[in-house]
This record gives structure tokens, sequence and C-alpha cells, in this order.
């Protein structure tokens, strides 16, 4: 439990000059989205975060592995019930490969419903010689190159809440109303199975479940058991009049929650130990990872989890290492061997694709899938080296035939990156991609090498 549950107000953060965020002219506009939203209803609930929290302590301890997904960065435009199933049914197959092929129960959380807000490298952007405020996401501004759609506009922060609630509405009743089921996730993968090697893969692993549950029901087990799961959504917690706006005290404790989504994260370029959002988020009671980049030393990752979870709560802080394919061997060693032997038990996830991104000769902004798996082997060979659970993924990616990052077993090459670029901010893995790293995540946790500490809830029946 946090130390103080005495939610700082938004004076207090400004004074902490909090980094990345957008400057607002219109400020009466802003007061007024502000009263807007706070009287809005929270987009999740404080009981569900606190699902998620155990369920994160599961990962933190060796039982169960996290996969945590999306787009870089979701659009308004975005919100159409072809892309928000499109991703579902990216993140659900990755899921049924891990669950079924790993053998490890998977917590399933998107990068969804919320992640509309961007930190950026520079305040402006400079094409043509004419220089305007740089995208700062959906949340802030428009991604068109004119004064007019760059200029931040404070309605677009009640636009944020909106299409979360949609995102999150869909997602509900899709994944509670039949659409979760292992079949209908067979049978969308059925058509993509015959030209992708993934694709067959998933095939060979689809008929041996569907035989499976052929069986579990003539032994009369229920087969709506395998027709829901639990889903969750995240996002990076930046904007502080948004986040501070559905900071919520919970009816049933008294104590406050973030309610924008159900796991919140402070970014590489957020996390100053004085800074406002660790000030803001270490008194809501969420689910938080953090993101660790390759500067990152051990005393800082201490200094973090002290200051976000002085009650060492089991569950509480996620560790999300983005360190790059060529530096996580070296830097990720020190950190999570300190961090352990302090005696604190964190989930360690690897995020693959903030440290691997370079322009390519034609200009775009891309990743190498070789890169991405060689920074997911690296970390798994580190925590295999200390003894530690490799807790889980979290990468970048939809559920379309996009063309974004290359490589992959359909050798995307730099010259196909002008066929589908979609992605307004980071590229993302593809459909086939993101089922290719599942099937490799599988392959390193069942090589025999990586153990689960518990290996005794491999056994359970468990319920996608
Ligand atoms: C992100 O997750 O989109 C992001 C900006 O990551 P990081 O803070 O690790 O750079
Ligand atoms: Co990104």
């Amino acid at each position: 439990m946090p130390v103080t549950t005495e939610v700082p107000s938004l004076e207090q953060l400004h004074a902490l000059s909090p980094l990345q965020q957008p400057t607002y002219t219109d400020e009466s506009g802003l007061a007024e989205v502000i009263r807007k939203l706070r009287k809005l209803p929270p987009l999740v609930f404080a009981g569900e975060c606190d699902e998620l929290r155990t369920k994160m302590a599961s990962v933190a301890s060796g039982e169960a592995f996290l996969l945590q997904g999306g787009d870089c960065a979701e659009t308004f435009d975005g919100v159409t019930a072809a892309n928000i199933s499109g991703k579902l049914r990216t993140l659900l197959s990755m899921a049924v490969v891990l669950t079924y092929a790993a053998q490890v129960p998977i917590v399933k959380v998107g990068r969804m419903a919320g992640q509309y807000a961007k930190p950026r490298s520079s305040d402006s952007e400079t094409r043509g010689g004419i220089t305007l405020p740089a995208y700062r996401g959906d949340a802030v501004n428009g991604f068109a190159f004119t004064p007019e759609s760059r200029e931040p506009d404070p309605g677009r922060l009640l636009g944020v809440y909106n299409a979360s609630a949609a995102t999150m509405n869909l997602s509900r009743a899709f994944l509670t109303g039949g659409f979760a089921h292992l079949r209908s996730v067979h049978n969308w993968n059925a058509d993509f199975v015959k030209n992708s090697a993934a694709g067959v893969q998933y095939q060979n692993l689809a008929n041996e479940i569907d035989r499976a549950l052929a069986f579990m029901v003539a032994c009369g087990i229920d087969e709506r058991v395998f027709a829901t799961v639990d889903f969750y959504s995240s996002h990076e917690a930046l904007l502080m009049e948004y986040e501070h706006a559905m900071t919520r005290i919970d009816s049933r404790t008294q104590l406050p929650y973030g309610t924008s989504g159900h796991f919140l994260w402070i970014g590489e370029r957020t996390r100053q130990l004085d800074g406002a959002h660790v000030e803001l988020l270490r008194h809501v009671r969420n689910p938080l990872g953090v993101k660790l980049g390759p500067t990152t030393t051990a005393d800082t990752a201490l200094e973090l989890a002290d200051r976000l979870d002085p009650e060492h709560e089991p569950g509480r802080i996620t560790f999300i290492t983005r360190m790059g394919a060529g530096k996580i061997r070296d830097v990720l060693p020190d950190v999570v061997s300190k961090v352990t032997a302090s005696g604190r038990q964190v989930a360690w996830v690897c995020d693959p694709m903030h440290g691997n991104t370079f322009e390519a000769a034609n200009g775009y902004k891309t990743r190498a899938f070789a890169d991405v798996m060689s920074e997911l082997n690296g970390f798994f060979d580190v925590h295999e080296e200390l003894g530690t659970w490799p807790g889980g993924v979290h990468v970048e990616l939809t559920g379309d035939d996009v063309t974004e990052c290359v490589g992959g077993s359909d050798d995307l090459v730099e010259a196909d990156l002008v066929n589908r670029y979609e992605t307004l901010c980071d590229p993302r893995l593809n459909r086939n991609q993101s089922l290719e790293l599942a099937f490799l995540v599988a392959e390193r946790l069942t090589d025999g090498r990586i153990r689960r500490a518990n290996p005794v809830q491999a056994y359970q029946p468990v319920n996608l």
C-alpha cells in the first residue's frame, strides 16, 4: 500500500515540471475539458486492476507469462471494428501459441484503449524549411503537417476518453461473446495458413488443440470455458491533465486508482525519480510498468522500485527492459541481479522494439525482425544465466499485413516498406511476424533450459 493515499493536485504536479507535455494556449478550453473528464465514469474498474495486479504477481513469481501488445500509437481513425478485432485476434493467436506450445498461463494485456499520447525526441518538426510542433499523438494534435493541425487541442482529451471507451467496450464484448472461442481464433487463421510458414505451424497446433478440445467436451467439460478470456488494457501514462482527471477514489477501499486503463506504464523519457509522472503514479493502486533503457543502472531501478512500491507488493512493479539487441547482454545482468539480490520480486518483461529502431536507406523508420529476436534471445539468455524468470514480452503489432518492420519469414526488405507503411509513429510487427515471434518465444520457453518456478502450474487446466 502506498505511504500516502493523498493524490497530489494538478498544480503540485505541474510544479514538478512534467516532461513531454503539450503547450496548450487555450487555457479556458483546457479547464473545461478537465472539468468534463472528472465527471465521466471510469473506463476500468478498481477491482479489475487488483485482479491484474494479482496476475502480475504470478508473472513475477515465475508462474505466468505476460503478453502485452498493440499499436505504438492508437489513432482516432483506427477505432473501427476491423482494426480492433484484428489486433485482438493477433494477440489471441499469439496467446494460443504460448499457452499450448509453451504450456504456460498467459496474462493478456493490450497496448490498447488508451495509447494515444507519445513522447517525442524533439518538440518540433521541420519540413521544407517550415517548423511546426511535433505530432504528439491523437491525444494532443493532428498528424497533418499544418499549423492548425499541429496546434495542441485540449478537446482531443475527450476524444481519447471516447475512443478508449469504444475500444474497451468492443473488446469486452468480443472477448466474452464467443469471438475468443478457440475455434473462432483457429478459423480466423485458416485462410492465412496456406501462404505463411508461421501459419502452417499454427495449423498444426490448432489441429492438436481441436483434438484435445473434442476429447474434453466428450468428457463432459462445458465448451463455454474455452470461449472467454481475461483481457486488460494498458498505455503509457503520459499526459498529466488526462491521467490526473481519470484518477478516482475507489468506493470499496477509498484508495486512488488510475481509471484510464488497467496497467499504466512510465516511459523511458519520463521516469525521473523526482518527476511528476513518478509522483502521480506512486499514488495509484494499479499495477505499474516502468521502461528501462540501455543507460539504466541497477541503482536507478532500485530507487524507482522503492519509490513506486515501498511495501514490496506482489505484482505492483513490472520492469519493461528495452535496451537494444547490441546492449541487452551487457546492461541487463547487473540490473536484474542487484534488484533480485535486494529481495524484490518484480516482473521482468522484454520490449524488443524500442531499442532497435533505425532509419532505412529510403527514409522509413523501421526495425529488423532479426534484431527483435536477438534482443529477445539476449533477454532469455540473461535470465537463464541468473536463474530469474523471463516474465513476458511487450511488442508493437497490428493485425494487418503492413510492411513496417523488415525481415521475418516473408523476408520483407527495405524496398517493401513503401507498400503498406501505415503507422503514425513506430513500425509494428504485422500479423505474420507477430505469430512467428510467438512461436520463437514458445521455443525459448520450452527448450528445456527455461524453467518455471512452479512447474505444477503447467499441468493445471488453463482457461485461455
Ligand atoms: C513506447 O512504448 O511507445 C515508447 C515510447 O517507449 P519508451 O518509453 O521505452 O521509449
Ligand atoms: Co513505440
